[in-house]
């Protein structure tokens, strides 16, 4: 397999965010800043120092990962791509589509990190092998 190069695989989603005097208040609402409806929102908080989260793919799910407090590192990769950014509050909400590997590394220690997904938990739906992951992407 050839070596994967970096090239742009994220997409963010922008929440618009209201300042006044008393501070910021930011919206993320279907049919604006909401690409679909969300079916369950869930929130990474208190990682351990050096643990690393992710390490899969998922086949139907849309994901929007938004890093809320902190920092956290996201590396993504297409079967033949990858790309990573830190993640932070001011970038608003990264795309995680179907097919897309994904693995969190770097969180800081106040990071929380909530997800906002388009369907239920669904564990069939995972594909949590990198060398199986590849093979399926190549599939489609
Ligand atoms: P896991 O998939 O290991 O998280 P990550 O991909 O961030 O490393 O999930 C941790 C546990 O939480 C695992 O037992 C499955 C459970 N879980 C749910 O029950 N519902 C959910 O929506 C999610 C995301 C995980």
């Amino acid at each position: 397999m050839p070596k994967p190069i970096k090239t742009s695989l994220l997409n963010f989603v922008e929440f618009p965010t209201y300042g006044d005097s008393r501070g910021q208040l930011s919206v993320a609402q279907i049919g604006s800043s909401l690409p679909f409806e969300i079916r369950r929102v869930y929130w990474v908080h208190g990682t351990k120092p050096g643990v690393s989260r992710g390490f899969h793919a998922h086949k139907k799910l849309n994901q929007i990962c938004l890093c809320m407090v902190g920092n956290v590192r996201m590396h993504v990769f297409d079967g033949k791509n990858y790309d990573s950014v830190i993640l932070k509050p001011e970038h608003g909400g990264l795309e995680i589509p179907p097919n897309l590997w994904h693995e969190m590394h770097d969180f800081s220690p106040d990071c929380v990190l909530a997800v906002f997904t388009d369907a239920e938990y669904d564990e069939s739906d995972y594909i949590r092998d990198r060398q199986k992951f590849i093979q399926y992407v190549h599939t489609l």
